[in-house]
Order: C-alpha cells, then structure tokens, then sequence
C-alpha cells in the first residue's frame, strides 16, 4: 500500500526554509517517513569548503539511523525547482541502502510533484547483497 505522503510534502515544506544554503541559495527539505510511523527531516547544509556540503536526503537519512530507524516508506523533496528536482546521484545511492521500494516524491512550492521509487531513480544498483548477502535491518 502506498504510504500517504500529504503530512510528509508539509514537513519537507516547512523544513526548507531552515536550509543553510548561503552559497548556492538553493534551499533543500526533506521528510522522511519511518515504517514505525516516525518522520526525519534533513536539509542542506553547505560549507566556505564547498565540497563539505551535505544534502537534505541525506541529512534526514542520519537522524533517522541516528534514532534507530532503518525501515522507510517514503520520502519526500521539497525544492524551488520545476520540474520538482530529483535526489542526486550520492543520495540515491544512500537511499537505496536501505531497501529498492522506497517511495520517492519530489515536490514544489508550485504544487507540482513527482513520484518514483529509489529502485526506478537507481537501477542495477551497487547494493548490500552486492557485496555479502542481505544486512540486518532491525532495530539493533
Ligand atoms: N542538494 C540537496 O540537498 N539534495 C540533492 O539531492 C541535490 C542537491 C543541495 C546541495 C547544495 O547545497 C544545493 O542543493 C545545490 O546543489
């Protein structure tokens, strides 16, 4: 069953505005929605040393494992872009750790939204089984 992601695009929304972005002056949120109902935000955080950036899916990705966290349903993206930009390249890769059926829904202020999973965004993916079988992931 799909996950109902309206409380999931307002959170990603809201947390947008706390986006640290002063180089790029694009803003990033992200909500993502534990199977145990709980929800992670993240947001970009650049840096004066630019490649120390980290982005908004991956931010909400580590609060979430942080807290214990490591079954998800959906995630959302909420930026200024239209079409609603996608996760990049490193993000998928770390989204699809956790699972190839995450919902991914990337969303705007305009209202437009998109919607894919992480196994559709990052195909043949270089994955846990690759490299030794299924990863245990239950709370510890
Ligand atoms: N960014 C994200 O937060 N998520 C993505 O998936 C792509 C890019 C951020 C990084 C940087 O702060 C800004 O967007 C412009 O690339």
């Amino acid at each position: 069953m799909k996950p109902d992601t309206a409380a999931l695009e307002e959170a990603a929304r809201r947390v947008r505005a706390n986006a640290y972005a002063p180089y790029s002056g694009y803003l990033v949120g992200a909500a993502l929605l534990a199977e145990d109902g709980r929800t992670f935000v993240g947001v970009n955080v650049e840096s004066a040393s630019y490649p120390l950036t980290t982005c908004a899916e991956r931010g909400a990705v580590m609060a979430a494992v942080a807290a214990g966290a490591r079954r998800f349903s959906a995630i959302v993206v909420a930026t200024a872009s239209s079409p609603p930009a996608a996760p990049c390249g490193g993000c998928r890769q770390v989204l699809r750790e956790f699972g190839p059926d995450l919902l991914v829904v990337a969303v705007n202020d305009q209202g437009e939204r998109r919607t894919f999973s992480i196994g559709e965004l990052l195909p043949e993916a270089f994955a846990p089984d690759t490299v030794g079988g299924d990863l245990p992931r239950g709370t510890p």
